[in-house]
């Protein structure tokens, strides 16, 4: 079992192209279940994410091929059509292939997603996006079973729930419709880059997508769709994390292969905060220098403050002038890194889906326990702003969705290393 120990003191500096995006690329993975012929996946992230989806769609007969940074997977219309509890219980986005099984092969067998450790997260939009379209989805011991014989057709979905919209559930009925019998049409679509990027990816194959990059997505069902060649596009979840720590070290970061609009929301409340944000054509520099003032950040479905960079950016408030506000829209319970930034000293009060940060002047090192992939990364950053060492324990959350961020960090100048200590925790519970 792995930890991180980083010592603090020290500013991020430096330039480094942006990996490859994780929740872009596992949808991508499912579609291939959808197509006759191979789809080829460039710019593959090497996560442990990435792993579980490849092992799942192994156990559903997909031919796989990874050759560095080249993922090649050819499907059929037969095979097992069951994705076992020890896979997708480990990775959400495991449930994806739940609506190409059904649409290519009829039946589906796939594991309720496992408990996770912010909150429940349901799965009712994607069941009830999938039955519109004729899935008939049951829950049978643990399991969303559908089939055998399906044949799906389509039909109107509203996908939202009080917290807006949903990436997966969207990627989900998108991945069915495209296959469905008719037209579908998506009301209430979730607008984040990763779907716009698989309707795209769908469109390659042969998809006839209306309204990509909308809120209202036109599908019309087409027989069969054939291969594709895609490029991952950069992780704007990574690269926000990079940007974050330079404003809150002091540093001068420059992080390439990146789609600035795509990080507007971050952007604007790091210069809000006194941090200078230069955007190129396909990078983003972040530059600081002292400290930070404090900020108030609301999360919300893209283009909003995304919630995945919230955990990051409450570690530079805790260290930033005057008292920060960080309101949760899309998960209210996302806040188990509040705990641990209070062992490093940090000013924290959490009142219902709502943290009120009260920065100080200086953290002080501590043992602290990674909680979920977000929050691995906010208690990293945190330590880089420490006094004295930060350890960083159960550090299988952040390799899910981070590439070698010990190494990445220690690029930009971060004395940070990876220690392997005997087994002494539990199973990893879902992000
Ligand atoms: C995806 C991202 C995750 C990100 C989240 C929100 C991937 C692999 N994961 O997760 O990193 O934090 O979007 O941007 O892309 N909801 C329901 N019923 C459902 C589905 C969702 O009520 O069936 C609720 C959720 O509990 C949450 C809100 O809808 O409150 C949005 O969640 P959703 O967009 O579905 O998150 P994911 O797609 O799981």
């Amino acid at each position: 079992m792995d930890r991180l120990i980083v010592t603090g003191g020290t500013r991020l500096c430096g330039r480094l192209p942006a990996a490859g995006s994780k929740n872009e690329v596992l949808p991508l993975m499912a579609a291939a279940m959808l197509a006759s012929e191979p789809l080829v996946i460039r710019n593959v992230p090497d996560l442990r994410d990435v792993r579980t989806m490849l092992s799942i769609l192994q156990r559903l007969g997909v031919e796989v091929d990874l050759a560095g940074d080249v993922l090649t997977l050819q499907a059929s219309d037969h095979g097992p059509v069951e994705a076992p509890y020890d896979l997708v219980s480990t990775m959400r986005a495991s449930v994806c292939v739940l609506g190409p099984l059904v649409a290519r092969r009829g039946a589906a067998r796939v594991s309720m997603p496992g408990g996770c450790v912010f909150g429940v997260r349901p799965v009712d939009l994607h069941v009830k996006g999938l039955n519109a379209l004729g899935a008939g989805i049951e829950v049978e011991g643990g399991y969303l079973v559908a089939g055998p014989d399906r044949h799906l057709r389509g039909a109107d979905v509203y996908l939202g729930s009080r917290f807006g919209s949903s990436v997966l559930a969207t990627a989900q009925v998108l991945s069915a419709a495209v296959l469905a019998e008719g037209t579908t049409r998506i009301e209430n679509a979730a607008m984040e880059p990763e779907i716009t990027r698989l309707a795209q990816c769908l469109q390659q194959m042969g998809a006839r997508i209306e309204g990509v990059g909308g809120h209202r997505l036109v599908v019309h069902g087409v027989e069969q769709l054939g291969g594709a060649d895609v490029t991952v596009g950069a992780d704007r979840i990574e690269a926000g994390t990079f940007l974050v720590g330079a404003a809150m070290t002091g540093g001068d970061v420059t992080v390439e292969n990146v789609r600035p609009h795509e990080l507007m929301a971050l952007s604007e409340v790091l210069r809000s905060m006194g941090a200078e944000i230069v955007e190129g054509d396909d990078s983003i520099r972040c530059r600081a220098d002292g400290r930070l003032e404090s900020a108030d950040v609301t999360t919300l479905p893209y283009p909003g403050f995304p919630t995945d960079l919230q955990a990051q950016l409450m570690a530079a408030m805790c260290t930033a002038r005057g008292i920060s506000l960080v309101t949760e829209r899309i998960f209210p319970d996302r806040f188990m890194h509040v705990a641990e930034l209070l062992r490093l000293g940090a000013r924290i009060r959490k009142e219902g889906s709502q943290a009120i940060v009260h920065g100080t002047e200086r953290l002080s090192g501590a043992t602290v326990m990674a909680s979920d992939l977000r929050a691995s990364a906010a208690l990293v950053l945190a330590g880089l702003v420490a006094d004295g060492e930060t350890e960083i324990r159960r550090v299988y959350h952040i390799d899910r969705g981070y590439s070698r961020i010990d190494e990445r960090l220690g690029l930009l100048g971060a004395t940070i290393r990876r220690e392997t200590q005997p087994k002494l925790d539990p199973q990893p519970a879902d992000w």
